[in-house]
């Protein structure tokens, strides 16, 4: 079928997107939902090369797959685990059985434990919260928190990954140990960069006047693990290991999201990924959100071969989106080889980048619009601002969001370029400056609208891309719950902490690394 597929891309590899536009396109190329709408017109895909997606999709057997994923098979092969992150968000779906046990009562009631004690601390004297975490246990709180900012009535939120003291050091300088309260956040409770910000967290917290023993929670897998750190139970957050790390945010990890906007927003947040759980579990072939989203991105990057996917949200308050979403897609379906160990016969999923609009068109558009590659480009936006006095900034920011995808499918010819600059120049010099104002156009881009990002439509798009990294997987036939990619550079770098500390020698490292350390050891003071 990808041959079927690739061969199809040849064929239409130069006919105009703009062509295809009938007086239907518009609406069949796009999936609604009650809450928000996918439009994937502007791209090159007809109706048979979809048929032939979604064929592909039933053939890699995509709806029997999440049906077992809900259902609490252990999906996630190489580790034995079952992929149950939606039981988070299952507020009221009834029963998820994992080895023959419902685990909804845990669940909520671990969600009751979060809702009391985040009441207890939004009206305590805490004004910040330091949230210290990384990759899953960072990037979709931090990220979740700053896009839901208007709904904020609760301490500021501060997070802090990076083992770089930098990272540490800028955050703690501003912040009052004695109304501060630390979590720390980290599945395993052995992530060395967040065990070490922990520590240097305790003991500035000692040194400035406040109370580890009282002002540190922990969100965590390992109950021995944060006894050891030295955080009593009443206040650690436990979630079973069918969570996977960059799916967390819905439970525990999400604690410092409900301490901002509340535990009733937070429920809305739950909500929202709730309702794209059903959505995917019932919508059919073409009406599936999720099951769209992947398919339109599959045939961009392992059909038409382009290697990068520009995620573009025109909400400012998405600025730290596709950070979140590169660990999401990237470390989920970056593989080379499927469940059965054999090699892909197919690219593995695309570098995923981008920054919100309209910043970005003034610094990196210029490529996308006029560089030698493609790189199909997803925009997303609000119909609606949370600045109600400021209509005319978002009327703008639409503007520019709806221009941009028009811009990449028209483009513009040499005779356009031609007369805008004909006044100017002529002759050779008229050819040579029209060639500078010509745009290839027919560059292939998908628009997310939304009334309005408020918790419930985040929660939607985050389980939205959830189950679109999900389908991709399948089709790919890899695990998208595991990360064995993350293990080698751990392993190097803790047998090369004592080299850099000097106290072991860099023998057996190749010549770069030896260079690199004996010029670190002749540089540091
Ligand atoms: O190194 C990768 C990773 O394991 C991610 O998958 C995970 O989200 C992150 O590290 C943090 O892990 P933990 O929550 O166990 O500290």
């Amino acid at each position: 079928m990808w041959d079927t597929l690739k061969a199809r891309a040849a064929e239409v590899a130069d006919r105009a997107i703009l062509d295809l536009f009938d007086a239907d396109r518009a609406d069949d190329f796009a999936v609604q939902t009650q809450f928000m709408r996918f439009d994937y017109a502007k791209t090159n895909i007809d109706a048979g090369t979809r048929e032939t997606l979604l064929a592909l999709a039933d053939r890699a057997g995509v709806a029997q797959r999440r049906d077992a994923m809900f259902a609490g098979a252990q999906i996630n092969e190489t580790e034995g685990r079952a992929v149950l992150h939606t039981a988070l968000r299952n507020l009221d779906g009834g029963p998820v059985m994992v080895d023959g046990v419902d685990v909804m009562p845990e669940v909520l009631a671990t969600l009751d434990r979060m809702e009391a004690y985040a009441r207890e601390v939004r009206a305590s004297a805490i004004t910040d919260v330091v949230n210290i975490g990384i990759g899953g246990s960072d990037l979709g709180p931090a990220m979740a928190v700053q896009a839901l900012s208007p709904y904020r009535d609760g301490p500021r939120c501060h997070f802090v990954s990076n083992v770089d003291g930098a990272h540490i050091a800028d955050v703690l300088r501003d912040l009052d140990a004695k109304t501060t309260l630390v979590i720390v956040a980290s599945k395993t409770f052995t992530t060395i960069e967040t065990m070490t910000n922990a520590r240097t967290a305790r003991a500035w917290m000692a040194d400035h006047g406040g109370d580890p023993a009282a002002q540190f929670a922990a969100l965590s897998t390992s109950e021995e693990k944060t006894a050891a750190f030295g955080i009593p139970p009443e206040r650690v957050f436990g979630f079973e290991d069918w969570v996977g790390g960059r799916y967390s945010m819905w439970g525990p990890i999400g604690l410092s999201l409900m301490l901002a906007i509340g535990p009733d927003g937070f429920r809305a947040f739950l909500r929202g990924g709730q309702e794209m759980d059903r959505h995917f579990c019932a919508a059919e072939g073409a009406e599936n959100m999720p099951l769209m989203l992947a398919l339109v991105g599959m045939w961009h990057r392992q059909v038409c071969g382009y290697a990068t996917r520009a995620v573009l949200p025109y909400d400012q308050r998405l600025g730290q989106l596709p950070a979140y979403l590169q660990q999401l897609e990237m470390e989920s379906n970056g593989k080379s080889v499927g469940m059965d160990g054999q090699p892909l016969s197919v690219d593995s999923g695309p570098v995923v980048w981008g920054a919100p609009g309209t910043n970005g068109q003034h610094a990196f558009y210029q490529l996308i619009h006029q560089g030698t590659s493609v790189i199909p480009c997803e925009f997303m936006v609000a119909c609606e601002g949370h600045e109600a006095d400021l209509r005319h900034h978002h009327d703008l920011l639409i503007a520019n969001c709806f221009a941009q995808s028009e811009a990449l499918l028209r483009g513009r010819s040499l005779d356009e370029a031609r007369s805008k600059v004909a006044d100017k120049f002529e002759g050779a010099e008229l050819e040579r400056q029209a060639a500078h104002r010509v745009f290839a156009g027919n560059r292939p881009s998908t628009t997310l609208i939304y009334p309005k990002l408020d918790p419930f439509t985040l929660g939607q798009i985050i389980a939205l891309y959830e189950h679109r990294v999900f389908v991709e997987g399948v089709i790919l036939g890899i695990n998208s719950y595991d990360q064995w990619g993350v293990e080698l550079g751990k392993e190097l770098a803790t047998a090369l902490q004592p080299v850099v500390e000097g106290t072991a020698p860099a023998t057996g490292k190749d010549g770069s690394t030896q260079a690199l350390v004996d010029y670190l050891h002749r540089h540091r003071g």
